[in-house]
């Protein structure tokens, strides 16, 4: 009996002391998480939502943004089937987006989907201290001293790949830029060995696991039995096995090789653990998809945009005139820099046409957000954001006509990106998670570029691309046909 009552007295202390430990964690949990109380933005749910939702599904990302945009201004959630989505419009509301620790705000685990394509020994399959260091990895290796070495290999692989073009034909000039940029990344990012051992067999693996990576299946069901996602798994495996020889091979051959490869070999964690070769495979995977496939998007971007805008063009043919008349047929690292033209063609490429349209975060903390029209709000933990990119890029009170192809807007005295204030322009993310290879990804489009405007005559015979909005990274749609002339100079 007394046994009895002690318990029953026992149950009713340990459960007034847990719900007074829980009152003060939950009192406290509370001042921490409500920074201070403010409303929750401007919300559309129920039909309403199924209505954008409509509008997304057929008049596309920036109608729907637009239209929701004018009615509730620069933040608003859109709630639907249980999920809220935030959007934050414009720079004015992006800096928490871009810049909050991973505690506070991440991708959660919205990347997961690139588990099986790029090894659970890196980025998204890892914990998030690792991800850092192995981000930092990229960073040292991609930084612009390094870059200097890598542009003479990737001047060769382009001068070597037009040199197969005849005097004049037609080519698909997507086929083409996807072929030329995975030479370049086997060359400049992966080493000699690639380029001289197995390119076919590497670029045929890797154009099947892009192939079977990107559809909106996988990105959704990245585990499903679909017959892509076992596509995608063989050549994630072959291809895998095929660069652990490479690897292997270059750690015994005690090169003096400065490549890509070479570096992420040679880094060390904190703690002073080198990189093991699952970790190195899975990175150079990592940086090939991330390099390659987006540069060769882009730089097909580039050639029909310039195609079909002939005054830019003609201006960016005639700075390579004048560069030529400079240097003569000699390309380095400064010379490139001093394509200001071609640069900002390459830059309202990516204005218009950028490969991540949106970036997504999960909010773990609560915060509040100021609004440009001055509203504060706040946004509980649990919402999902979205930074819209190509909406960002294309509010009209930081560019001028932002429809229109006009690569001037960056130039001296307009500088509309640097006037619209940090993350007006973000084609490469920033804060935390800005891409690494910026610099590389211009480097690589300049020289392709440069060289196919000083050594032939272009011009564009499909009708200007569509963006197929399938795929995760949109791409163009169809063939992208230009016929070419070669000049009578050579370089
Ligand atoms: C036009 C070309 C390119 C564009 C527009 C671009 C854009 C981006 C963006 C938007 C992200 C970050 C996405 C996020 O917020 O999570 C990113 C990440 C990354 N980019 Fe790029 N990129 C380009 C080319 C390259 C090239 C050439 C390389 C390497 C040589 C590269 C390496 C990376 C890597 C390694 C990451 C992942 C960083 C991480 O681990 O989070 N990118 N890129």
């Amino acid at each position: 009996m007394d046994i009895i009552v002690s318990a029953v007295w026992f149950t009713i202390a340990l459960a007034t002391i847990t719900v007074v430990i829980m009152t003060k964690v939950a009192r406290r949990r509370t001042k921490v998480d409500t920074v201070c109380h403010r409303p929750p933005p401007p919300t559309v749910n129920g039909g309403a939502a199924i209505g954008v939702l409509y509008t997304f599904l057929t008049r596309g990302l920036r109608v729907m943004i637009h239209d929701q945009y004018e009615k509730f201004g620069s933040v608003f959630t859109i709630s639907l089937f249980g999920q809220k989505v935030t959007f934050l419009v414009g720079p004015e509301v992006s800096a928490h987006f871009f810049q909050g620790p991973d505690s506070e705000i991440s991708h959660g685990n919205m990347l997961e989907f690139t588990v099986p394509i790029i090894g659970k020994e890196v980025g998204y399959g890892v914990d998030s201290t690792t991800r850092k260091e192995q981000y930092s990895f990229f960073f040292d290796a991609l930084k612009p001293p390094k870059l200097r070495s890598h542009i003479g290999p990737m001047l060769q692989e382009v001068e070597n790949y037009f040199s197969n073009w005849g005097q004049q034909g037609l080519v698909d000039l997507k086929h083409e830029m996807e072929q030329l940029l995975m030479l370049i990344s086997g060359r400049c990012l992966i080493g000699k060995e690639v380029h001289e051992m197995i390119f076919n067999e590497f670029f045929t693996l890797f154009h099947k696991l892009t192939e079977n990576s990107f559809g909106l299946t996988s990105m959704f069901f990245p585990y499903a039995p679909t017959s892509a996602n076992r596509r995608r798994d063989i050549a994630r495996a072959e291809l895998s096995k095929l660069l652990t020889e490479i690897i292997r091979l270059r750690k015994i051959s005690n090169t003096d090789e400065k490549d890509l490869l070479q570096n992420l070999i040679d880094s060390k964690y904190r703690d002073g653990r080198p990189t093991t070769e699952v970790e190195v495979t899975a990175m150079i995977i990592s940086i090939i998809f991330a390099g390659k496939h987006i540069s060769s998007i882009s730089s097909t971007w580039t050639g029909a945009c310039l195609l079909h805008h002939k005054r830019w063009l003609a201006a960016a043919t005639e700075e390579q005139e004048l560069i030529i008349r400079k240097y003569g047929d000699h390309i380095d690292y400064s010379i490139l820099q001093e394509m200001d033209i071609l640069h900002r063609c390459v830059k309202e490429v990516l204005r218009l046409h950028p490969p991540s349209p949106m970036f997504f975060r999960k909010v773990h903390k609560s915060f509040n957000i100021r609004s440009k029209e001055g509203e504060e709000f706040e946004i509980p933990s649990g919402h999902t954001l979205v930074s819209p990119v190509l909406f960002n890029c294309s509010i009209p009170y930081i560019y001028k006509d932002p429809d229109v192809y006009d690569p001037d807007r960056f130039g001296p005295g307009r500088e509309e990106d640097k006037v619209g204030g940090k993350f007006s322009y973000t084609p490469f993310s920033g804060g935390r998670h800005t891409c690494p290879g910026e610099a590389f990804a211009y480097m690589e489009m300049k020289v392709i570029w440069s060289h196919l405007l000083r050594n032939f005559e272009l011009s564009l015979v499909s009708p200007f691309p569509r963006t197929n909005w399938m795929k995760i990274i949109p791409d163009l749609q169809g063939k992208v046909m230009v016929s070419y002339k070669r000049r009578s100079r050579t370089t």
